[in-house]
């Protein structure tokens, strides 16, 4: 199986995260950037993670995009997860779940509850923590695929 984590940022801080998520999941798993997604690459029994900062209460028109360009391709057998990066704050809005069902509504099997992870300010940095966080996250994603083929 293939391991893709694919992601979008502004200011970096989703790369970072993208990049810790990487490798908490092994497997030779690869953070790409949204713009140079392949959709067609992805088969039967991949496991892709889909992260984004959120911007205006939702992912970033580039991932909505890609997940839109996913919907018609279909991920059938495909397991997924998502997160997003946001700023601590009273009402931040929600993009992981979005695009949670999303991946969802196009046939993935979700794997993992929509993540959140927290930058101090819109462009960062990360709080402290974050990227170990996020790749303590990943393991327990890869740990719950079990042992796997490679
Ligand atoms: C145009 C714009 C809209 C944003 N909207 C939200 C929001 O609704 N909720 C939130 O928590 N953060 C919001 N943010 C903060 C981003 O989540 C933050 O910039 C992002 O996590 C940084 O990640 P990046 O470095 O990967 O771009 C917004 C930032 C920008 C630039």
């Amino acid at each position: 199986m293939k391991a893709v984590v694919l992601y979008d940022t502004a200011y970096g801080n989703t790369r970072t995260i993208a990049e810790s998520v990487a490798s908490g999941l092994g497997r030779g798993a690869a953070a790409v950037p949204v713009g140079g997604f392949d959709p067609g690459a992805l088969h039967p029994g991949d496991l892709l993670v889909v992260g984004s900062p959120i911007n205006g209460w939702k992912p970033t028109a580039r991932i909505t995009e890609a997940l839109a360009e996913l919907g018609r391709r279909g991920l059938t057998g495909v397991k997924a997860a998502a997160f997003d990066t946001r700023v601590k704050m009273f009402i931040h809005g929600d993009a992981a779940r979005k695009i949670a069902e999303a991946l969802a509504a196009a046939g993935a099997g979700i794997i993992g509850e929509p993540m959140a992870f927290y930058v101090k300010g819109s462009e960062g940095p990360l709080i402290d923590g974050e990227a170990e966080r996020a790749a303590a996250w990943a393991a327990g994603l890869a740990a719950s695929l079990g042992s796997g083929n490679e």
